[in-house]
């Protein structure tokens, strides 16, 4: 997650030079999956029309993906049961033959507590083995679906993942064997584990953003190890929420609504952008304090938590951004529309946290060099998943992480089972404290952590742009 101040929208010539940079490198080989050049924006007129003229609206409405039931009557335990089949589901009118978790895409919201214990029933119909990684959630080695160990969940098999969730926050779950295909085919749903000390929202909405076309559509049920990840046309890119496009949300001036956002593409990143944004949380939970930022960049695998405060109506949008680069060109795209009266609201009460960024100390514990592509492997120290080294990290002790990217895109870094905190990009501390488990490093950047493994195993790490990470973009870290 990575927020901007103060990022005009005009064009300006770094934009420029971005643009510019994005488009060459969309010519040579060496961007497969993020190659999302600049563009002119769709028409859309036909949409705009609707709101303009106030005629009726023929854009479906928003709601929160349908919520998991827990099925065990135990207090403080959660049961649930997932299967994983084929399903033929609709997006923009069109017909999606895919996977989906209990029939549904986005899958069931899992929403527990801290301190809940979470049993997941993971039945596997599908004709490949699968898996249901807990992404940004601290569980045991053993449960992390990571699927590198055992092969994963057969077909026609089932397997139960036992849980605690020991922190709150908004976190995703999504197969890790065949991530590519899996993940795009939409498999892919919340976990919510939620903090007592948070004011109470007058409601809440589960936001899951996919991007749809980022592949070719005849990939789609190829078998394990085809490559199903060559890019079609990335500026088709056509973004869902919660399976709709371009919905509205019909809301009522004075209402406070939290919002819950999750970028479960496979390679396109969100810029997202509306008026007053109020940003409460990041991958990790709840900032020390809410900030207002213009805009919130949410790589693939990011989450991030707002606020809005209805005293109008207004579009959530995202600005033109692109992998390989950042900011560009274009206009915004509408996402989803808020509609509501004007009216007055006030803002809920936010428990202040520690907001001062933890101090770093100068030395460097693990390095990590992210590099490659063109036509060889997506690379970490020079090494392709799986003949990598496994290093280690002192479990309970400070690491400090060095990432540095010296290739021609960004790289979502995530790290399993652990969460840490950022310090600073490009040597720039950041200005409040960012506890994530995923976050972008871009191109020549050098984005420093401070890793507090408190959860012992191997533990993979890798690049979320699920090309790159099956491109050799990963490896393991161990904690011990
Ligand atoms: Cu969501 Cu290994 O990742
Ligand atoms: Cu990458």
């Amino acid at each position: 997650m990575y927020s901007r101040g103060h990022a005009g929208r005009a064009a300006s010539p770094a934009h420029a030079g971005a643009a510019a940079a994005a488009r060459l490198a969309c010519l040579s080989a060496l961007l497969l999956a993020a190659c999302n050049a600049p563009k002119d924006a769709p028409a859309d007129t036909d949409r705009a029309a609707d709101t303009d003229t106030g005629a009726p609206s023929e854009r479906p409405i928003l709601t929160s993906p349908a919520e998991a039931v827990d099925q065990d009557p135990a207090e403080g335990v959660f049961h649930v049961e997932l299967r994983a089949a084929p399903a033929t589901y609709e997006v923009d009118g069109a017909a999606v033959d895919g996977y989906a978790w209990n029939g549904q895409v986005p899958g069931p919201t899992i929403r527990v507590g801290v301190g809940d214990t979470v049993t997941a029933l993971l039945q596997n119909d599908l004709a490949d083995p699968t898996t249901a990684h807990w992404h940004g959630l601290r569980v045991p080695a053993a449960m992390d679906g990571a699927g590198w160990v055992d092969g994963g969940v057969a077909p026609g098999t089932a397997y139960t993942y036992t849980f605690t969730a020991t922190s709150p926050g908004t976190f995703w779950y999504h197969p890790h064997l065949d991530v590519g295909a899996q993940v795009d085919a939409g498999l892919y749903g919340t976990l919510v584990v939620e903090d007592p000390a948070d004011p109470a929202p007058d409601r809440e909405v589960v936001l899951v953003f996919d991007a749809w076309n980022e592949h070719d559509p005849a990939d789609l049920d190829a078998g394990a190890g085809d490559d199903h990840h060559a890019l079609t046309d990335p500026s088709n890119t056509l973004w869902t929420v919660n399976g709709l496009v371009d919905p509205r949300f019909p809301a009522t001036a004075g209402e406070r609504i939290r919002v819950r956002a999750v970028n479960a593409a496979n390679t396109s990143y969100l810029a997202l952008s509306w008026p007053d944004m109020r940003l409460v949380a990041t991958d990790q939970g709840r900032l020390g304090a809410p900030e207002s930022p213009e805009s919130v960049v949410l790589a693939p695998g990011d989450r991030a938590e707002f606020e809005w405060v209805v005293t109008r109506g207004f579009d959530v949008e995202t600005l033109p951004w692109v992998a390989s680069g950042g900011a560009a060109f274009g206009d915004p795209r509408r996402l989803l529309s808020v509609e509501a009266d004007a009216g007055a609201a006030t803002p809920l009460d936010w428990p202040a946290g520690d907001a001062t960024p933890a101090e770093d100390p100068g030395r460097t514990d693990l390095l990590y060099v992210f590099q490659g592509g063109g036509t060889g492997d997506w690379l970490i120290d020079g090494e392709a998943w799986p003949d990598v080294t496994v290093k280690t990290a002192a479990l309970d002790a400070d690491t400090i992480v060095e990432v540095r990217n010296l290739s021609a895109t960004n790289h979502p870094f995530h790290l399993h089972g652990q969460r840490f905190e950022v310090l600073s990009v490009d040597g720039v501390p950041v200005p409040a404290r960012r506890v994530e488990d995923t976050v972008d490093v871009g191109i020549r950047q050098t984005v420093r952590l401070l890793l507090h493994a408190d959860n012992p195993g191997d533990w993979l790490l890798h690049c979320h742009l699920l090309g790159h990470e099956e491109g050799g973009m990963m490896t393991l870290l161990r904690v011990e």
